[in-house]
């Protein structure tokens, strides 16, 4: 597995669906974090990275903190989603209003299941796998399936039981790749085939966090940019 650190970079500070996070050179930054006067630890030692959560071992990028400092002083001013939208669209070559901005990844992954289930029906999803959409689709009433991996072939999604889960009332397939907490991970030839076979009013959700880790390959956005609309990339 190998990492693109250039790709990984220019990713950097675009915090945003179709868009991962990203992370430079400079151990002194992991330093500066550990002065915190907060308690980051969430029980674990002090200085544990958890990849688990998207963190890293480098910190952030010197650009994201000298933008970030620079802003902080117009931080009173509104800034309306639209001034970065056409950047990040450019980036990613896809038009600008396929690009919807959140609060991390986090929040769109919550507003998915609302935005596409406000009518009920139901979610297919994998077990384990990130719980960020499925756990709000549970409160919001949705039924959620979550069809197991196959631990006898190295934890892969276990892919004609997730499609066989889907039905007439099926609104999101979810799928993480790379899968958080198992790092399986799933060619792009296999995201297109799921989205070849699902029927086309339900939204395939991507959550592609962790996709920097992985050889450079085509990721979901790729998918878009083939035309298939009803794709959410995060
Ligand atoms: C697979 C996966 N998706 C989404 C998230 C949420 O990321 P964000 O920080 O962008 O909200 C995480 C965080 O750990 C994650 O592991």
């Amino acid at each position: 597995m190998t990492l693109s650190r250039r790709r990984f970079l220019t990713n950097s500070a675009l915090t945003a669906t179709a868009v991962p996070l990203a992370l430079t050179a400079g151990i002194d930054y992991c330093e500066a974090a550990s002065k915190s006067p907060y308690d980051l630890s969430m029980g674990f030692p002090a200085d544990a990275i958890r990849l688990n959560y998207n963190e890293n071992t480098l910190g952030p990028s010197p650009k994201a903190i000298e933008g970030a400092t620079a802003a902080i002083h117009e931080s009173y001013r509104y800034a309306l989603a639209d001034q970065l939208r056409p950047h990040i669209a450019d980036y990613q070559g896809v038009d600008k209003d396929w690009v919807v901005m959140g609060c991390g990844s986090s929040e769109i992954l919550r507003l998915a299941p609302i935005a596409f289930g406000r009518n009920g029906g139901n979610v297919v999803s994998a077990h384990e796998t990130w719980g960020g959409l499925t756990r709000v689709a549970d409160n919001f009433g949705l039924n959620v399936t979550r069809v197991p991996l196959l631990k006898d072939q190295d934890y892969a999604f276990d892919f004609d039981g997730m499609l066989d889960a889907v039905d007439s009332d099926t609104r999101l397939f979810v799928l993480v790749t790379p899968n958080n907490p198992t790092g399986t991970t799933v060619s792009y030839a296999e995201i297109k085939n799921i989205a070849d076979a699902l029927p086309k009013d339900v939204l395939f959700v991507l959550d592609q966090a962790y996709v920097d880790y992985q050889d450079p390959q085509k990721s979901g956005v790729d998918l878009i940019k083939e035309g298939y609309s009803i794709v959410l990339v995060t």
